[in-house]
């Protein structure tokens, strides 16, 4: 039995993508005890993790080494080993589409390989955020073609991921600590499910179908979103009354119960909040139904970068100089804190709206050597401009007193923000990560 396979740590996992959310699962299983096998696609990749190189920055050398060094974890690209697996959980990318509908390509590639391997008892689970429905309508589907059924046969479900790269390790959230949402196609199916992740996680909830738990996934980055949004816009609002909306914000903050804090940006970017909550939105048409939330937020969102650019107009006019032909410091590119993730980073609107207007930009950012725009990270975006001579500096006073005004739009830790202040002629700090410099406040213009 599958489920005493589980208990027993006997139960082989096989992990399909090994990204931001694949390499994580699949090394914390291996850390527990279980034999995890990783596939993907990108030849590149695996010959990294066979090497013992991670790409991943929250799976350092220290974690992926002795798991492969003990024969718990191993890469590769063979996909006929699916067949020896009893679990198998896909983890692989979920974008849109050039017209913004769901692309759900890697899932149907991913599904395929596992259709064609499928054997009798094997737990198949997709952790890829998805709009609720496509593990019946998508998954179950070309699973069963073969003439094994769901619930009898093998099992299904769904499971969303929580990972927050960058920040999960640094306030103590874990994979193993992050309460995990798993629903089935059958209750049968949840059983299996939630009795695998209890053995590596401290809280699993179990919800009563994969759609519940494809719609919870979606609500919280719906609910991140719109929120962002609503603070963002309140930013807006602020600038024009002559408010700080940092310090209303830190104000409301205090409220103990009814509140939560969110801060406003250059925009919102990653492959999750910018990206999921129009899956809803696509599945929502089939139903009549317009998600008018989620598109306001996306239109108050998608005004931000203009608003950088307006900023970034107003500190040059405060020194009498015009944004054609300035010289403008990016610092940050990410699209957040701490990674090195460009994925629909606010940088690249940001950087073509200045190019267009006939700015010259250089940036900074400790995680981001090439600014290499391939286009999987841009999917329906046309560009303008061409951002691949984008040139990369080093941060020096130097550098700093060289440009005509910075930017910072990731305030990344490894920032020296004193040296940037008091060496950057104008700094327009799109989070407020110069709150705690004191000196050379003047030159500041804060979003
Ligand atoms: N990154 C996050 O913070 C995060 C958090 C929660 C959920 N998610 C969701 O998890 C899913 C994966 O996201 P990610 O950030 O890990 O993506 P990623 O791009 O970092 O990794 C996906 C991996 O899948 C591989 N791949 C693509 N097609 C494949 C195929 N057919 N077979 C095997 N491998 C294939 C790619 O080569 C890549 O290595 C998405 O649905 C995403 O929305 C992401």
């Amino acid at each position: 039995m599958l489920i005493d396979k589980i208990k027993s740590k006997y139960a082989k996992i096989g992990i399909i993508g090994l990204g931001y959310v694949g390499l994580p699962i699949a090394v914390s299983f291996a850390e527990k005890g279980f034999r995890v096998t990783g596939f993907d696609v990108a030849k590149d990749k695996v010959a990294q993790l066979k090497r013992g190189e991670s790409y991943i920055g929250d799976v350092p050398g220290e974690r992926l080494l002795p798991v492969e060094a003990s024969g718990h974890f191993r890469a590769s690209t063979d996909f006929s080993a699916l067949a020896a697996q009893d679990v198998i959980i896909i983890a692989v990318p979920t974008p849109l589409n050039q017209t913004r509908d769901p692309d759900l390509t890697a899932v149907r590639a991913a599904t395929g390989q596992v259709a064609r391997y499928l054997q009798k008892g094997q737990l198949i689970i997709l952790e890829s955020t998805t709009y609720p429905g496509t593990t019946e309508e998508v998954l179950q589907p070309v699973l069963e073609a073969g003439g094994l059924k769901v619930g009898q046969d093998f099992h299904l479900g769904f499971s969303p991921e929580r990972i927050d790269p960058g920040s999960n390790n640094s306030k103590g959230w874990r994979f193993e600590n992050t309460p995990k949402v798993v629903g089935g196609v059958t209750p049968a199916c949840l059983e299996v499910a939630a009795a695998l992740y209890s053995r590596v996680i401290e809280k699993v909830v179990p919800v009563s179908s994969a759609r519940v738990a494809e719609m919870s996934k979606l609500f919280e980055n719906v609910f991140r979103v719109v929120n962002v949004a609503l603070v963002n816009e309140m930013s807006l609002l602020c600038d024009r009354m002559g408010i700080n909306v940092w310090e209303v914000l830190d104000a409301a903050g205090t409220k103990p119960y009814g509140f939560m804090k969110f801060t406003p940006g250059p925009g919102v970017g990653g492959h999750c909040i910018p990206v999921d909550p129009f899956y809803l939105t696509w599945k929502a048409r089939e139903f009549e139904f317009n998600t008018r939330f989620i598109e306001l937020a996306g239109e108050i969102n998608l005004q931000m970068p203009y608003f950088v650019r307006e900023l970034t107009m107003r500190a040059l006019n405060s020194h009498r100089k015009s944004l054609n032909g300035a010289k403008v410091l990016l610092l940050g590119v990410a699209y957040k804190k701490d990674v090195a993730d460009l994925r629909e980073s606010p940088a690249i609107k940001i950087v073509e709206l200045l190019q267009q207007d006939g700015a010259e930009i250089t940036y900074s950012d400790p995680h981001v050597p090439e600014f290499n725009l391939a286009t999987e990270f841009i999917a329906g975006i046309q560009f303008h401009t061409d951002m691949s001579s984008l040139k990369s500096v080093e941060l020096t006073p130097e550098t700093l007193a060289g440009c005509d005004c910075a930017i910072i739009v990731t305030d990344h830790t490894a920032f020296d923000y004193d040296m940037i202040v008091k060496n950057a002629p104008l700094v327009v700090d799109t989070r407020n990560a110069l709150a705690a410099v004191r000196e050379n406040r003047e030159n500041i213009i804060l979003l």
